[in-house]
């Protein structure tokens, strides 16, 4: 499917089958390719969890208005960000650049983040909103349909 057609195609799907499961190598296709999102500053802040564990998705359905998909979905993927993933060897995320990259890039990654937490919130909603739209365009593309959620009153 061309990136065309998976745009066109994607819709918020509300009914699936509850018996359905990814295979392990659709689940890590589906992740390799989340993690090539772009993030600011390439801190790969994203971090997916996936709630596997039926009564807790259970419960995550009672505060979501009892929607359906929230415990049919093979896969239900909360969108989570770490905040300080800026500060933690913020080098590795260069360590492939060339070295005066490195050095521009490493150093100003501090001054961005440093004592600016509204910013790193920011920049955490724009990193999740961006993989969240790679992660339900691949999934199309490999033949399956999305929901979004919203914030979820846990
Ligand atoms: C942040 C966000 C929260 C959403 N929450 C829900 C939701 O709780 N339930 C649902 O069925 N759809 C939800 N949607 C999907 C939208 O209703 C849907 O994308 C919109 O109506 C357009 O339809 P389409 O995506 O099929 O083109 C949400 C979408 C976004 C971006």
């Amino acid at each position: 499917m061309d990136t065309f057609a998976a745009i066109e195609g994607r819709r918020a799907v509300k009914l699936y089958d509850p018996n359905h499961k990814l295979t392990a190598e659709e689940e890590q296709k589906l992740f390799s390719l989340a993690t090539l999102a772009p993030t600011a500053f390439n801190i790969q802040n994203w971090r997916f969890v996936i709630l596997r564990n039926p009564e807790l998705r259970q419960k995550v359905r009672e505060v979501a208005w009892g929607q359906a998909q929230v415990t049919d979905a093979s896969l239900l993927i909360v969108m989570c960000a770490d905040l300080k993933a800026w500060e933690k060897d913020p080098a590795r995320y260069w360590r492939n650049a060339p070295p005066e990259v490195q050095a521009f890039m490493v150093p100003a990654i501090g001054q961005y983040y440093r004592g600016r937490d509204q910013v790193a919130r920011d920049e955490a909603m724009r990193s999740c909103g961006i993989a969240a739209q790679t992660i339900m365009l691949a999934a199309k593309a490999m033949g399956y349909e999305s929901c979004p959620h919203g914030r979820l009153r846990l």
